[in-house]
Order: structure tokens, then C-alpha cells, then sequence
């Protein structure tokens, strides 16, 4: 089996607040869309990351990129207006021979390639699909304007994470499905599991990491900040 993994990279990062497109700002140094292709890379297996960058970045992209020994092939698509749509993208451009495909938000610049590996082989031994979940830490009530609803019973919930893995066929299937939808269709649907949901197709879960948690707001980045000098701490010990 051959496994190859997609990094949608293509947004602009509004919850990050004014700058470059949120995969190209820094993170220690380099772009955030270099570490998360490089948890990727030095996953075993992965042969092959493609790339959806945003459109007008793409040559600079493929500069970028270029300049790393990545010990994987690294291809770099224009991504989409939506994230849906440079998955999809990315999805296009793989090979024939590609059977295995990871999903990976180049905003998880740190998840722990033993993570990757993780899905990975989940799905090439026993799975469809499969997502790392991690538990809530917050309490979770359904509001509306200032009203409370409800109480969710945390204990039932998990946040989704990723690289996610699908075999392709269902993820080519589920992409497929995606690009015909209407807007009331795809309804709440973020992540490229829940377009495999949506064809009633089972998805597992495996424990996520929560070094694999996703920079969206700027406190975000100071988390990053930290712990990759911890890492490089650790690593110089
Ligand atoms: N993404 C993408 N194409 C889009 C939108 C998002 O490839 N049209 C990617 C982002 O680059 C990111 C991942 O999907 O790696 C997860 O999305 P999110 O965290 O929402 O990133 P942004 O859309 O860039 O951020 P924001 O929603 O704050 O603008
Ligand atoms: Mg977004």
C-alpha cells in the first residue's frame, strides 16, 4: 500500500488576526506549513505530501519547499475557496498507486509523527476512515443569543483533530459527494471525516495527541512558541 498525505494550507488565518496567510507565518523560524510537512515526512510510510497552497503563493511555496532534504516527494497544488475544495484538489493530483491518504491542517504545525503513524496504520490494518479524538476539558451548553438551552454531556464528546487517514476510495467518494453539495448540504461539515459520515461510511476513532492541537488564534502561537523550544530543549540534551 502506498500512502501519501494532503496538507490544506490554503487559508488566509482571520482568527490569527492581520499578516501572511496562516501557513506561512513563522513558528521558531519557519513557516508553519514547513513543520506540519515535515510530521508528515518523517512519518514511516509516507512517500508522497501534496500541498494546497494558496493560489497567488504558489511559486514562492515551491521555493520554499524546495529548499528541504524531506526524505519524501513534496508537490505543491493552488488551493480552493474552501477547504473542501483544496482538499479536493490536492486529492486530484495524487497518483494511481496511492491507496492510503492522510489529511493534515498545515495549522497543526506540531503533531508527533507517531501520531501520523497512528492513523496510518489504523487505516492500512483495519479501517475506513479514522480520526484522533482528544476529551473536552470544558464544560459544552447549547446557547442561543444569551439563552441557555442545554447541557451536553461532556462525557460523550470528543474533539477531532488531525492528520486524518481514509482509504482513497472513500475519501474520493466522500470528495466527490462534497463538490456537488449545496451550501445547506454540507451544513456543518468541517472536517473530511464528517463528509465520509455523511455517506454512512463508519469512521474510527484513536487517541489523538494534544501536541496536535490547531493554531487558530494568537494565543495559539504562543502555546507553538513554547513548546517547540521545549522540544529543542529536550532535543539538545
Ligand atoms: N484551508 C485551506 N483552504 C481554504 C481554507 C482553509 O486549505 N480555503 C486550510 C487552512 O490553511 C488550514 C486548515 O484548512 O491549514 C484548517 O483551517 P483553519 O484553521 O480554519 O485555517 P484558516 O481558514 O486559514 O483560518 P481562519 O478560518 O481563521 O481564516
Ligand atoms: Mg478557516
Amino acid at each position: 500500500m502506498r500512502t501519501a498525505a494532503i496538507v490544506p494550507a490554503a487559508g488566509r488565518g482571520e482568527r490569527l488576526g492581520p499578516g501572511r496567510p496562516k501557513a506561512l507565518r513563522l513558528l521558531g523560524g519557519a513557516p508553519l506549513l514547513v513543520h506540519a510537512v515535515r510530521a508528515l515526512a518523517r512519518a514511516r510510510g509516507v512517500s508522497l505530501v501534496v500541498v494546497a497552497a494558496p493560489g497567488p503563493d504558489v511559486p514562492a511555496v515551491e521555493r520554499l519547499l524546495a529548499d528541504f532534504e524531506w526524505g519524501a516527494d513534496v508537490e505543491v497544488v493552488p488551493g480552493g475557496e474552501s477547504r473542501h475544495s483544496s482538499v479536493g484538489r490536492a486529492l486530484a493530483a495524487l497518483p494511481a498507486d496511492v491507496d492510503v491518504v492522510l489529511v493534515h491542517d498545515a495549522a497543526r504545525p506540531l503533531a508527533p509523527p507517531e501520531l501520523v503513524e497512528a492513523v496510518a496504520s489504523t487505516v492500512r490494518q483495519r479501517a475506513d476512515a479514522c480520526v484522533p479524538v482528544v476529551p473536552l476539558t470544558d464544560t459544552v451548553k447549547e446557547v442561543a443569543a444569551d439563552t441557555v438551552l442545554r447541557t451536553l454531556d461532556r462525557s460523550q464528546l470528543r474533539a477531532v483533530q488531525t492528520p486524518q487517514g481514509f482509504r482513497r476510495a472513500v475519501l474520493a467518494k466522500a470528495h466527490a459527494w462534497a463538490a456537488e453539495a449545496s451550501a445547506e448540504e454540507l451544513g456543518a461539515i468541517t472536517d473530511d471525516a464528517g463528509l465520509v459520515e455523511r455517506l454512512g461510511i463508519a469512521v474510527t476513532a484513536i487517541p489523538g495527541s494534544e501536541e496536535a492541537f490547531k493554531v487558530t488564534r494568537p494565543l495559539d502561537l504562543v502555546l507553538a512558541e513554547a513548546l517547540l523550544a521545549r522540544r529543542r530543549a529536550d532535543g539538545a540534551r
